[in-house]
């Protein structure tokens, strides 16, 4: 296991699109454990790889309060999506920073896991919200891109101050 560096805004890096999976090998399930790892020594709820060195289509999450709810994705894709929100987020790529941005808060999901099986799954409420972020990060995107256009105004003045 090991800790992953995790790049910050405005690192480039964030905006490189994110490669599909096709080896399910002992290299994809040590991304997945120090994903589990990194997700955890920094009390956050979703980490993709995307935001780390490795760039292949992987993320993690777990929104439980006690480490209790890991769940891994491998080339997720969202089937349906339904029930609008306005939710409070941040994020480990942007930190000191939080803002409320639309999202779904009820998904199905179709993905892979570590060793290669295809599975479905209904998510809802906060695991919706955060799998959504997370896959906004697998195509390059961050959550302030959603942003109004005068809040990510507001957002870049106070980053460039
Ligand atoms: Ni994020």
């Amino acid at each position: 296991m090991a800790i992953l560096e995790v790049y910050a805004y405005p690192d480039d890096r964030l905006r490189n699109p994110a490669a599909e999976v096709t080896e399910f090998d002992e290299s994809l399930g040590q991304l997945v454990d120090d994903l589990f790892e990194t997700l955890y020594v920094t009390n956050s709820i979703g980490l993709c790889a995307q935001q780390t060195p490795d760039q292949r289509a992987v993320l993690v999450i777990d929104v439980s309060s006690d480490k209790s709810a890991p769940q891994h994705f491998v080339n997720p894709e969202i089937l349906s999506a339904s029930a609008p929100g306005l939710v409070e987020e941040t994020c480990l790529s942007v930190p000191d920073y939080k803002a409320s941005v639309w999202r779904k808060t009820k998904l199905r999901v179709r993905a892979q896991n570590r060793t290669g099986d295809t599975f479905e799954k209904d998510l809802s409420g906060m695991e919706a919200v955060c799998l959504q972020h997370e896959m906004d990060h697998l195509q390059g995107k961050l959550f302030v891109d959603r942003l109004s256009w005068w809040r990510r105004w507001r957002f870049r003045q106070k980053r460039a101050a």
